[in-house]
């Protein structure tokens, strides 16, 4: 049985997270399934309750940069970032230092972590609760839709994880950005809730890895989350709709194209904070709606590439991406 917490029982949740449990908590991108990274047993639990490949290293979680640093060796960048980006959704890989108390397994056996310090209130509460650091993938099966509501985590990890603590729907709704730093010059292996633009501006430019169509067993040795399917929803994807079919569900950005059976709308303003927070809730409708009502597969409608766009698009062009 899966618990179901609410915000006041944090401590509750920090007790099972101590004591090797897995707690699904929110944080401000996604609900994260989390474990003791310190703890090989539960940060094997976590790869066996998602279905995750172990070669597919997992974000540790932290209260606050100190406790992060004390993990990884944080260079001049690194702590400009964290400055001006935590606590938020900024994922840094650094080395890990000679004394990290991180599981290796929890990376991958990889000599690098990825670290990062959410923002959202019962997120810090419950880390500085359990007072150790935790791994944290996103609380979805691998390579399904991310989960931003509790309800979305009990869909696929119900009866496989110890609790879910029920924050209400996540705000910014697309993962972390993830910015290697373990090279010469800041590599972004994943678009996210931070812009790049905004990362650009702080640092100067920033290294792009390959378009994921273009090299995505490449890609996967760099930072082994990338792989090409993931973000699956069951009904096949059709990016850049610019008409659509009746047997179509439709991703509307915008004033929706007419003549869909259903429609979710990311934003009918063209807000794209609104749409990256609508983004897997509304895969998982159009998904499991248009199931119901015969629909051939979703349809999703251009979303401009700046800012937040890069992380929708990033998602989206793995919701299509032909399944292994
Ligand atoms: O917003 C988020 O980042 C959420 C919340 C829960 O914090 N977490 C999340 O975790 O999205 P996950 O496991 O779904 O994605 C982590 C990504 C993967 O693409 C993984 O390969 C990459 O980060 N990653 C983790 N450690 C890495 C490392 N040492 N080097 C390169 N990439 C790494
Ligand atoms: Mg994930």
């Amino acid at each position: 049985m899966t618990e179901r917490l609410g915000p006041g029982d944090v401590a509750r949740a920090a007790a099972l997270l101590r004591q090797g449990a897995l707690v699904a908590f929110p944080t401000e991108t996604v609900y994260g399934l989390g474990g003791d990274a310190t703890n090989g047993q539960a940060v094997a639990g976590i790869f066996a309750a998602k279905g995750r490949p172990h070669f597919n290293p997992l974000i540790c979680h932290y209260p606050d940069a100190e406790a992060a640093f004390a993990d990884v060796r944080a260079d001049d960048r690194a702590r400009r970032l964290a400055e001006r980006f935590w606590p938020g959704a900024l994922t840094l890989v650094l080395p890990r230092r000679p004394d990290c108390r991180v599981d290796l397994l929890a990376g991958a056996g990889l000599d690098t972590l990825a670290v990062r310090v959410p923002a959202h209130p019962l997120a810090q509460e419950l880390l500085r609760q359990a007072g150790v650091p935790v791994a944290a993938p996103s609380a979805n099966r691998s390579g399904q839709v991310s989960p931003t509501t509790a309800g979305h985590v009990l869909e696929g990890l119900s009866g496989r994880i110890g609790a879910v603590l029920d924050g209400g729907p996540c705000p910014v709704g697309v993962e972390s950005t993830v910015l290697d730093l373990t090279g010469a010059g800041p590599v972004l292996l994943r678009p996210g809730g931070v812009e790049a633009e905004a990362i650009e501006a702080l640092l100067g430019p920033v290294g792009r890895a390959l378009p994921i169509t273009a090299a995505a067993q490449t890609q996967s040795l760099r930072s082994p989350g990338l792989l090409l399917s993931h973000y699956a929803p069951s009904l096949p994807v059709r990016l850049r709709a610019e008409n659509v079919a009746p047997d179509e569900a439709l991703l509307a950005f915008g004033p929706p194209l007419p003549g869909a059976a259903l429609v979710w709308n990311l934003s009918e303003t063209g807000d794209l904070r609104e749409a990256a927070a609508r983004l897997f809730a509304g895969l998982r409708w159009l998904d499991a709606e248009g199931a119901k009502r015969g629909c051939a597969r979703i349809a999703a409608m251009p979303v401009p590439e700046a800012g937040l766009g890069a992380a929708i698009n990033d998602r989206l062009a793995r919701a299509a991406a032909p399944r292994a």
